[in-house]
């Protein structure tokens, strides 16, 4: 199989919001510029959320303020409730994230709220984007395993991706949050998901916190996803899931699909210099896996 697939870049959002190094907006907006001149189309930009919950999002308005008009380009921001949704159409964002929980025990955690006022949120705020003519991600977090519940059954993720499916959201995202899954369980979720709602509306988001990242990508682009999350030098992790890592580096992720004759638009080259700079500004990212080879090849 072959075509082309959608990368969203997390790194400016998941990426920086774990980072020990509190980042200002005019930083985050070079390395969004970074990732924008290497071609990625899709970035998760900025979170409004409670700064005092995740002092790395703080300002977010002012990243989504400097990002010039760019033709093709979808910046999303993750909102939580409806106030974030607010400060984000005030900041002129056109593409929310919005976050649903496969367990309480996380959606206590991350937002205060059980999985069901989070539902109630979500719904009220896909009727004001659809009014607004904003763009709506949903998110599942946890979808294969929940650091406070333990795994997740995958009819819990069916049942709640019918829902928003159905609803209108204009994506759901499959995430695994702190890198539970492997990849015979992505394509037995997956495989159910394209069959009763296609593939256009679903992208998956993996964690390589045990080392299965790209296997995952693998299994969910063979089973006929094209869009996927990744972050530019493997930055993330989640503050409040205990021991979850970056997410599966785009430079590593973007290498795979090319070689494996799938399209992504995106500069390899120009990718790996945006890996530089996150690292540099952080001082913390890995870099991709296969960093020392590409810097070897591509440099
Ligand atoms: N943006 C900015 N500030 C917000 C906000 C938002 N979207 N929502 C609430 N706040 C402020 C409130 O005004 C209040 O401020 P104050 O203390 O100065 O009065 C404070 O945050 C607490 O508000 P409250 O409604 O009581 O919420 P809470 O304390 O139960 O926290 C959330 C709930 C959702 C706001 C908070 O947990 C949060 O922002 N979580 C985000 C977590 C996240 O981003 N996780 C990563 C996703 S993977
Ligand atoms: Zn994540």
């Amino acid at each position: 199989m072959t075509g082309h697939v959608v990368i969203n870049d997390v790194g400016p959002r998941d990426g920086l919001q774990n980072q020990q190094n509190i980042l200002e907006p005019t930083e985050r907006v070079l390395l969004i510029e970074a990732l924008i001149n290497a071609g990625v189309k899709h970035i998760e930009a900025g979170a409004f959320v409670s700064p005092k919950a995740v002092p790395a999002m703080a300002d977010s308005g002012q990243v989504f303020a400097a990002l010039s008009d760019n033709a093709g380009l979808t910046c999303t921001a993750l909102v939580p409730n409806m106030k974030g949704y607010e400060l984000a159409g005030a900041a002129g964002v056109r593409s929310v994230a919005m976050v649903l929980y496969a367990s309480d025990g996380m959606s206590r955690k991350n937002v205060n709220m059980d999985m069901e006022q989070v539902e109630r949120i979500t719904c009220d705020i896909l009727a004001r984007a659809r009014e607004d003519g904003i763009r709506v991600s949903a998110y599942i977090s946890v979808a294969f395993g929940c650091p406070f519940d333990g795994e997740v059954q995958p009819g819990k993720v069916h049942t709640i991706s019918d829902k928003f499916l159905d609803a209108g959201v204009d994506e759901i995202v499959v995430a695994d949050t702190i890198g539970a899954a492997n990849p015979r369980q992505v394509k037995n979720l997956v495989e159910p998901m394209i069959a009763r709602h296609g593939q256009e509306r679903l992208g998956c988001h993996f964690h390589d916190t045990r080392a299965m990242g790209l296997a995952n990508v693998y299994a969910a682009v063979e089973a006929g996803v094209t869009r996927f999350d990744a972050s530019i030098g493997g930055l993330g992790g989640c503050p409040f899931a205990p021991g979850a890592s970056g997410n599966v580096a785009t430079e590593d992720v973007v290498m795979m699909l090319e070689q494996m004759g799938y399209t992504t638009g995106i500069d390899r080259v120009m990718l790996l210099k945006a890996s530089h700079l996150a690292a540099r500004l952080t001082g913390t990212a890995p870099g991709g896996r296969a960093k020392a080879w590409q810097e070897r090849h591509w440099v």
